[in-house]
């Protein structure tokens, strides 16, 4: 055993954590305006999650039907349940369609209408003239692959402008000087076993959701949210972690995403008697009514007696009117997936699904300008060095609950709008200031002692107690019983993490030390969202508390913000949700009781 670790340093302009799309789109726009920038990922960029995005991105193009940014930017705040950041959610919904046609130019085989425009699908909670038109056909489509689609193509433009990356480099700390200026990060090469000290002027951190704090979820299991757990042992705070969406549709017991362009292109739900349930819960847009509606709805039949199957606790979603030749076109990826996960062929045979947990609203507050904030007598302030985009990201566009298809666009657009505000701030080739001898000496003990512990608990049971007990007290539905037994199961498996047994000291493709610091980076955001949870005493968006069943604008429309100290105490504070527009091209929209 040794702390004689040899470390090769290294300089850029600006890092990148994380090569899905946010990270890709960053990093593609900064190295083609020339700044030296390493992109750092722990797998192979077009293994990253977001080529598991099936049904679309969201933008107000107007091909197939009428269509206005201001319509998605009113059905996103309502969406958010009103915890959404207005400015921000201007900013993104205004900038859409400029996104979308500079990935048609990028390369991103859309699917396309008879007259060659790209085609847009139906999606939940998108609709025209402020609420009151028909649903919107806004989600443009590559069939059920779009995330996939995307990916690939910008990881072909990252290569065309030589980005450099450093692949299968497992990102474990940020390195934070004593004046709390990020100043790089420390990575393993998990293919050779060498360290790598990465100093630069900027870091952004890309490195998605941390939905492998569930059971039953469709993240990848390399979902382990990385960048939120640095940024929290870093003492800055996270926000809005209490907010987890449940996806309508997974497939019963694999958890496998059924896209919700199934509902958009015609597919709905139904319940042991065969009946439509989602007209009695939202009459107006039934089956497209927002992914919180849905997953509850689901839960009520379930709940109601009204499930199917041996033990009555799953529903159907039917695809067999839709026909053999839509499903072939528009969800080939789907039909291949019921099959092999379901075993079932959906233009035959309704396929189970369950709501699974897919999305976190919460994660590092930035501004729409892509930095990451902290807060200090009680005002929210940029960290210097600092950039956060995509789901790692809390901007918030999201609020309380995302619609489907705005993550995507939020990945676009924030990493568009990162790669500005680097470009108009940085000075490239100017010299990066050295990182301090002791931040650096703290990220290596801290790997070192991770690397030999040895004491009783194995790391993948602290892992699976902590996903069951997340998906039995802190699910759809929540009450304060379930949430504070929840919290104490949590509180002692965060304490435990310090008494985890490595088994395995190498240096080279070590798994089990892998999954160790990914665990130390999922059990503090499995504190966080649990323990926010039970602070929230209201109920809003895809946070259902049962015994507080309304929103309440007086006392909770706000943020949360939640910080976890060295001992796994957490506290939380607070910050207002902005209601004020980015520009006077749109008036802000008032809070008001949120129907479908
Ligand atoms: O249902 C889906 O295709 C998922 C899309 C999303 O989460 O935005």
């Amino acid at each position: 055993m040794t702390r004689e670790y040899q470390i090769i340093h290294h300089q850029n302009d600006v890092i990148v954590i994380g090569a899905g799309g946010a990270g890709l789109k960053v990093t593609h726009d900064i190295a083609k305006a020339g700044l030296d920038t390493a992109c750092i990922s722990k797998i192979f960029p077009t293994r990253s999650h977001t080529v598991a995005a099936q049904g679309g991105i969201s933008a107000a193009l107007g091909n197939m039907a009428e269509d206005d940014w201001r319509w998605h930017m009113y059905d996103t705040v309502k969406g958010s349940d009103w915890l959404g950041d207005q400015d921000a959610i201007e900013y993104m919904c205004k900038a859409a369609p400029t996104a979308i046609i500079e990935l048609e130019h990028f390369g991103v085989p859309f699917s396309r209408t008879a007259d060659g425009k790209i085609y847009q699908r139906a999606f939940g909670g998108m609709t025209t003239k402020y609420g009151e038109g028909p649903q919107a056909l806004r989600t443009c489509a590559a069939a059920d692959r779009t995330g996939h689609a995307i990916l690939h193509t910008l990881y072909q433009q990252c290569l065309k402008v030589n980005a450099k990356f450093f692949v299968e480099y497992f990102t474990t700390d940020l390195l934070i000087n004593d004046a709390g200026e990020c100043q790089g990060a420390l990575a393993w090469n998990l293919m050779d076993g060498t360290l790598h000290c990465f100093n630069a002027h900027t870091v952004v951190l890309a490195t998605g959701g941390y939905g492998r704090v569930y059971f039953s979820t469709t993240a990848a299991h390399t979902c382990t949210g990385d960048g939120n757990g640095m940024v929290s042992r870093a003492g800055f705070p996270l926000q809005d972690m209490e907010f987890i969406q449940f996806h309508p549709t997974g497939i019963y017991g694999a958890g496998c995403l059924m896209t919700e362009a199934c509902r958009g292109e015609g597919g709905y739900l139904l319940n042991a008697s065969g009946e439509r349930f989602m007209e009695k819960y939202a009459p107006h847009a039934k089956d497209l009514a927002s992914r919180d509606v849905v997953s509850r709805a689901i839960m009520m039949e379930i709940r109601n007696g009204n499930g199917v199957g041996l033990k009555k606790d799953h529903v159907y979603l039917d695809l067999t009117k839709i026909g053999v030749k839509k499903i072939e076109e528009k969800l080939p990826g789907i039909a291949e997936t019921a099959k092999i996960f379901a075993g079932v062929d959906p233009a035959v045979s309704p396929i189970p699904i369950i709501p699974t947990a897919h999305y976190c609203m919460g994660g590092i507050p930035t501004n729409y300008h892509a930095e990451a904030m902290t807060i200090k007598n009680n005002t929210k302030i940029p960290v210097p060095g600092l950039m956060a985009i995509g789901e790692t990201a809390c901007v918030s566009v999201h609020g309380a609950n995302r619609l489907g298809s705005n993550s995507l666009l939020d990945l676009i657009v924030f990493a568009t709008s990162a790669a500005q505000t680097i470009l108009q701030k940085l000075n490239p080739n100017t010299p990066v200031k050295s990182i301090p001898k002791n931040a650096l000496k703290k990220a290596v003990d801290r790997f070192h002692s991770i690397r030999f512990s040895n004491k009783e608990f194995n790391v993948s049971n602290v892992r699976k107690t902590m996903q069951e007990a997340m998906q039995k007290h802190s699910s759809v539905f929540r009450t304060e019983k379930t949430l504070k037994e929840g919290v104490e199961i949590i509180k002692k498996l965060a304490n435990s993490i310090d008494n985890i047994n490595v088994i395995d000291k190498s240096m080279v493709w070590n798994t089990n030390l892998i999954e160790a610091l990914e665990l130390t980076n999922l059990l503090p955001q499995a504190l966080a969202t649990i323990t926010a949870a039970l602070n929230r005493t209201e109920s809003r968006g895809a946070h259902t508390r049962e015994d507080y069943k309304e929103r309440n604008d007086d006392k909770w429309m706000k943020h949360s913000l939640t910080t976890i100290d060295q001992n796994h105490n957490v506290s939380i504070s607070y910050c207002p949700v902005t209601m004020n527009t980015m520009s006077d091209s749109v008036a802000s929209i008032p809070p008001k009781i949120r129907t479908y």
